[in-house]
């Protein structure tokens, strides 16, 4: 409903598509630069998840931060419980 699938894969290919797949991702380590570029690591868990969504360029995951397209901020776009059901889905996506 959100065009998130224009970038994103739910079965883990990431051909055609310009962002990580969602598969596997909930609960994984993710390595990811900061605004001012510096290397990160963390758990994607639900804080992780809503910051992605949030606030997009606050981490950018590594190999694409130099991609052509970056995903666009949906504060705003999105109220709470939609932002709380994306969440949930992609935390389903194991
Ligand atoms: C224009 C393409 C585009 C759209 C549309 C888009 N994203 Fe993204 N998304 C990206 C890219 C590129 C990244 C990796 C760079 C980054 O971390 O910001 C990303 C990263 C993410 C991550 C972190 C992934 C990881 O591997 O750690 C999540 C979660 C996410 N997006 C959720 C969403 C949701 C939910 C929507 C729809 C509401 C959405 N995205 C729409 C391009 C997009």
């Amino acid at each position: 409903m959100f065009g998130c699938i224009a970038c994103h894969s739910q079965e883990g290919t990431d051909m055609a598509h310009v962002g990580p797949t969602w598969k596997g991702l909930s609960g994984n380590g993710r390595d990811f630069f900061t605004k001012d570029k510096k290397k990160g690591h963390a758990l994607a868990d639900a804080a992780y998840l809503r910051e992605a969504i949030l606030d997009p360029s606050a981490k950018i995951v590594t190999g694409y931060e130099r991609g052509e397209y970056a995903m666009p901020s949906y504060a705003g776009a999105l109220n709470a419980s939609q932002v709380e059901s994306l969440i949930l889905f992609i935390q389903a996506l194991k």
